[in-house]
């Protein structure tokens, strides 16, 4: 079985929303890696990275990847990291993949930060354009379709892939 489509890009592009809506819209199951590791697991995601580390996490991940794309034919949403490992971004290859693109500013407000606070915000701002900018590429090489999420509600975002799939 092959995946519909595969949703990547970084945090707050939206993937879960829009794999759901996706999902709704073409009668399809939806999965999502994450919530796969915290169902296999029984553990939640933050607890996995502070107790396990990013690496053992990264092991879930490949794993639930592989699986996912083997056994589900609907839309599955990917973690933000889960295209860092070639062999992930190998699984890939001929399917149908769409980056979600986000820029900066969107990608800060949908993590829920919120805008004040510049001593601390700066940080995390500073974190995610470092994650963007290394990670942008690695979208782009497994895409077979970019869709821009800026500006756009996650409906909009969803008809934009019906139209373009
Ligand atoms: C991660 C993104 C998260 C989750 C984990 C690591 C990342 O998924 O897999 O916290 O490395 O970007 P979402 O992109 O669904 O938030």
């Amino acid at each position: 079985m092959t995946p519909r489509v595969v949703l990547v890009g970084p945090m707050g592009a939206g993937k879960t929303t829009v794999a759901g809506l996706l999902g709704e819209a073409w009668g399809v199951a939806v999965r999502d890696t994450d919530a796969d590791i915290e169902a296999t697991t029984g553990r939640e995601i933050s607890d996995i990275f502070v107790e396990s580390g990013e690496d053992h996490f990264r092991d879930l991940e490949a794993a639930a990847v592989a699986e996912a794309v083997a056994e589900h034919d609907g839309v599955l949403a990917l973690g933000g990291g889960a295209v860092l490992r070639a062999e992930t971004r190998d699984l890939l290859s001929g399917v149908p993949v769409v980056f979600l693109r986000v820029g900066l500013s969107d990608a800060v407000k949908r993590v829920g930060l919120g805008t004040g606070r510049p001593l601390l915000l700066g940080n995390v701002r500073a974190r995610i354009k470092a994650l963007l900018d290394e990670r942008t590429p690695v979208y782009e090489s497994v895409a077979t379709h970019v869709v821009d999420t800026d500006d756009r509600t996650p409906d909009e975002v969803a008809a934009r892939i019906r139209e373009l799939l």
